[in-house]
Order: C-alpha cells, then sequence, then structure tokens
C-alpha cells in the first residue's frame, strides 16, 4: 500500500481563503486510478483551514469562546474541501471513504495521541480507500487543536507499513530555500537528518503547522527506516509516475533508521 499526501498547496491556492483548485485536484484523482496502486490518501487544509486556524489562534488550543466560531467553521470549511476531493475521487473511479479526524482522533499538548483505526482496516478489507485530512481535534491538554496532515501520516504509517510514502507539493522537492521566493534555491535530491540544519526557517504565508522546515522534520521522523518522496503534485504525470515506483524527478527522505 502506499501512502499519498495532497498537500494544500496543489489542493488549494493557499494564500486565498478557500479557494479550490478543482482542475488540479481532478487530475490528481485520474492520475492515482490511472496507477492502478493501492492507496490510502491524506489531504491538507490549504487555504480551507490554515487561514482561519491563524485568525483564531485554534494551533493554541482554547483561550476564550472567540475562538470557538472559529473552530466550527474551519471543520466546516475542511469538510467542505474534503467533500470536494471525495466527489473528484469517486468521478475519478476511486471507491473512497472519508474519515474526519474531529470525529475520531485524539491529541495531547498538540501532538496527536489516539486515532481508532479499526474503522479504517474494516474499510480497507472492503476494497474502500480511506480518506483522512489536517483537521480541529480535541486536546487533552489545549482543549482542541489543529491536528496536520503530516500527523495523520505519521500515525497510518506506523499502523500500516507502507511500501512507499508520497509527499505531493507546490514545488518540485525540498530545497536550500524556498524556490518561490529565491531563485538560487537549489533541490536536494537525498534529504536525511544531515542535510536539515542548511534549510530555511521561514513562512511564506498563514501555514499553522509549520514552515517547510518542520514539514521535513516531521517526513523524517515518519519515514523511520523507510523512504519518503516529495514530488511536484502540480506537474503533469509524476504523482502517477512516482505511484507506480517510476523513476521521477523529487526529493528523497531517508528517515531515521
Ligand atoms: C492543516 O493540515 C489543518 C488545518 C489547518 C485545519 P496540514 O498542515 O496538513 O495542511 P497543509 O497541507 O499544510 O495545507
Amino acid at each position: 500500500m502506499i501512502l499519498v499526501k495532497l498537500g494544500g498547496s496543489v489542493i488549494t491556492d493557499k494564500e486565498q481563503y478557500r479557494t479550490f483548485d478543482q482542475a488540479n485536484v481532478k487530475r490528481l484523482a485520474k492520475e492515482i486510478v490511472r496507477s492502478k496502486m493501492p492507496v490510502m490518501i491524506v489531504h491538507g487544509a490549504g487555504s480551507f483551514g490554515h487561514v482561519l486556524a491563524k485568525k483564531y489562534h485554534l494551533k493554541d488550543g482554547y483561550r476564550n469562546q472567540n475562538q470557538m466560531k472559529g473552530l466550527t467553521q474551519v471543520s466546516l470549511d475542511v469538510r467542505d474541501l474534503n467533500l470536494r476531493i471525495m466527489d473528484a475521487l469517486q468521478s475519478a473511479g476511486l471507491n473512497c471513504i472519508s474519515i474526519p479526524p474531529s470525529a475520531c482522533c485524539l491529541m495531547d499538548d498538540g501532538k496527536l495521541v489516539d486515532f481508532d483505526l479499526e474503522v479504517v482496516h474494516r474499510y480497507l478489507d472492503l476494497g474502500i480507500v480511506p480518506v483522512t485530512f489536517g483537521d480541529v481535534v480535541l486536546d487533552l491538554k489545549k482543549g482542541f487543536g489543529i491536528c496536520s496532515g503530516d500527523q495523520l501520516m505519521a500515525w497510518l504509517a506506523d499502523e500500516f507499513d507502507p511500501e512507499r510514502i508520497i509527499f505531493c507539493t507546490d514545488v518540485d522537492g525540498i530545497f536550500t530555500a524556498d524556490p518561490h521566493l529565491n531563485d538560487d534555491a537549489n533541490m536536494i535530491e537525498q534529504v536525511d537528518r544531515s542535510v536539515l540544519a542548511r534549510l530555511p526557517r521561514s513562512e511564506r504565508c498563514a501555514d499553522v503547522t509549520g514552515s517547510i522546515y518542520g514539514k521535513i522534520e516531521s517526513i523524517l521522523d515518519l519515514a523511520k527506516g523507510r523512504e519518503a518522496m516529495v514530488v511536484n503534485g502540480r506537474v503533469r504525470g509524476r504523482l502517477e509516475r512516482a505511484l507506480k515506483g517510476e523513476a521521477v524527478k523529487g526529493s528523497r527522505v531517508i528517515g531515521d533508521g
């Protein structure tokens, strides 16, 4: 089984609140189906999550009742995004089912500590592809928090031991600097913990679950002995080829053994 994350930057315009990239999502859905590979899918929130999560400081947990409007709106928005993605996947011919983390996950101090996977196993047994996504989740210490798609990827990787892990983003791989802002940025074809120190810590936009630096750290953690790929989900054919195990432009992340 291959674990795939469709990052928020390939399914939405991350800078503009609730802007869905339908054309790209439809293409990615077709590529997943064409690859004929068994998958499990996680998607990010992009501008359906990060903009309001930042405005209402949702990552910090409970501070006051005013945040509840933000929390419930983010929950509504990420479900709306998820339904649009489910629709694209189903229309492309994938039998899939939505697993909303707000209903089946718990965090403690910002860390995912419980994700009941019995239903996920049972859907897989029926030949149905589970699709989960970055969401608002209850937090034992903070009241609530934001659970990123990357945390869900780590949890699923531990449970299902996928043969490959693929992250789709809006750049070709992992770079020495943000390639959107810096022409001198170089792509790093193979990333391990030793190259992390060279990477930027800047944040490009309203991303409440961390900069690219934080994302790489979490990919290194989740890959453990395994290998993960970061590929450009905006370039036609890359996801399909990566799913099939063909050589494709991107960064290979070698997790700590
Ligand atoms: C963020 O999930 C979840 C919310 C803000 C509700 P991710 O961190 O996985 O989303 P992307 O991929 O960065 O958009």
